[in-house]
């Protein structure tokens, strides 16, 4: 029998990650913001999450971890291929990052993207209980609001978006615009990061469909959708309480004794995706060492680049160029002994991400465009006493929130070396002032706080 939750999350993958242990294999919870601060919230209303599981076929049974209900949702090997690697990260992803890569369309792609955001709202549909809270997550389930609506208008429906919302001249490039339209205008409450991403919504609204709109608030046929911004953060006591473990500690003496103790470590941590602007920073540093501004083996680079999405077509050029740029800077300017540029295309664990945060006087930042970008707000959270230096983008959703660091225009080449010299020579005193005003905000702006903010616009009292 289906259980059926006050409170229900849907996004399309489930927080947890199937791992091999001596007992067989098991379910784990992963790491992730958004899981932790929703925790609380869903453990408390006996919450259901709806999403996939990874792999392809038969999902597994809905199962509970630690006080929450996951709802697997199947995904077959054609499905994805089409709305998870050709929709949502071949069309949408490049679409609404500023069309960075040129988007690609495709009729067959579109209609499994409407096919599985079906079986989602059908899901959620079955385990929401009379008058439930749902919060549907990000671009690949837009059309889920409106879906789940049809089916449940009982319900109240939160949609938040984790990427950028582009402006009305982009959007109108999607051939299938104002079905996504509808579909988010489902929900009674769109979140965005920043507010000129829930203006361009409202505007599209009466653009493309002659919505009105009040304020932030467009009427659909008498029914209010409200709009608005919600800048998501991180679990910023997580990170503080992490670097300040002796391990982690230790982990970043030993890094920067492994990488030749440095005068200065560069750091770059992003998913190899086009949006991040990593060729770009590799470029400025090797320019940098061209102009003999920064010399090796007193400055490196640590560039952690995570697989990602690795049967996308775009990625893998990405791949090709990153990695041929790696090998042009360490041929040019490596020692015996001592790269100019450590490339690591792997994962890692939530500790050695903090250890390298920890081992790093600069970081760099520097996406075309971004959403938000946690790695910028995880860094400054983590260097709780010791100044370090970030380099930033315009481009990414933190900037508007972290003024202190170095911005840049990643379009600019001589801006982000300029920003990057800054960074390196920064007065100690001075990094830590930065770093302090930064740290202050996002204790303050945590990602517990930005829930709770999300659902009390929606309506949904503390304690419900
Ligand atoms: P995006 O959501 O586009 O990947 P963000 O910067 O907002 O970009 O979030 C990335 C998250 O993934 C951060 O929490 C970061 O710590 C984590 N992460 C990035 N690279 C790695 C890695 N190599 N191993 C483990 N976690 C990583
Ligand atoms: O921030 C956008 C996002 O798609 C997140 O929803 C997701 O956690 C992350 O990027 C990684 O992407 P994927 O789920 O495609 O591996």
């Amino acid at each position: 029998m289906t259980v059926r939750s006050s409170f229900v999350v849907v996004a399309n993958r489930l927080p947890v990650d199937e791992v091999t242990t001596s007992q067989g294999r098991e379910w784990r919870r992963s790491p992730g913001g958004l899981v932790t601060a929703l925790h609380p919230v869903l453990v408390e209303h006996r919450g259901t999450w709806v999403g996939w599981a990874g792999g392809t076929g038969d999902a597994p049974e809905p199962f509970e971890l630690d006080g929450i209900r996951l709802h697997p949702v199947p995904l077959s090997a054609e499905e994805l291929e089409r709305y998870y690697e050709g929709s949502s990260n071949a069309t949408i992803w490049p679409l609404y990052h500023d069309a960075v890569e040129t988007p690609v369309f495709k009729r067959r792609w579109r209609e499994a993207y409407r096919m599985v955001n079906q079986r989602f709202a059908d899901a959620a549909a079955e385990v929401a209980a009379e008058g439930a809270t749902v919060w549907v997550q990000d671009y690949q389930l837009q059309l889920v609001p409106a879906m789940l609506r049809e089916q449940r208008p009982d319900l109240r429906i939160g949609f938040f978006l984790h990427i950028p919302f582009p402006p009305i001249e982009l959007f109108m490039q999607m051939p299938v615009r104002a079905e996504i339209l509808r579909g988010l205008l489902g929900a009674d409450l769109v979140g965005f990061q920043q507010r000129l991403a829930a203006q361009n919504f409202v505007r599209l609204a009466r653009h493309l469909l002659g919505l009105r709109y009040e304020g932030q608030v467009i009427d659909v046929d008498g029914r209010p959708v409200r709009a608005g911004a919600f800048p998501i953060s991180i679990d910023v006591k997580e990170m503080e309480a992490m670097v300040a473990t002796p391990e982690v500690q230790a982990r970043a003496k030993q890094i920067r004794e492994e990488l030749g103790n440095p005068k200065t470590i560069i750091l770059g941590v992003d998913r190899l995706d086009y949006t991040k602007g990593i060729e770009l920073r590799l470029k400025a540093f090797r320019e940098l060492l061209a102009d003999r501004k920064l010399t090796v083996p007193e400055a490196v680079m640590v560039q952690v680049a995570t697989p990602s999405r690795e049967r996308v077509e775009h990625y893998q050029a990405l791949r090709v160029k990153v990695e041929r740029e790696v090998g042009r800077i360490n041929g040019e300017f490596a020692k015996v002994g001592v790269p100019a540029v450590h490339y690591l295309h792997q994962s890692y664990s939530r500790s050695e991400l903090a250890a390298l945060y920890l081992a790093a006087d600069v970081m760099m930042v520097t996406p075309l465009r971004d959403g938000m970008n946690l790695v910028a707000k995880e860094y400054v959270a983590a260097r709780a006493d010791t100044g370090g230096a970030l380099v930033l983008s315009e481009f990414a959703g933190a900037a508007t929130e972290l003024r202190q660091s170095f911005l840049c225009n990643p379009h600019d080449p001589d801006g982000v070396k300029d920003a990057l010299i800054r960074a390196v020579h920064v007065e100690p005193v001075e990094a830590r002032r930065r770093m302090r005003i930064m740290q202050r905000h996002l204790r303050s702006h945590d990602v517990r706080q930005w829930a709770k903010s999300f659902l009390s616009t929606l309506g949904v009292p503390e304690n419900e």
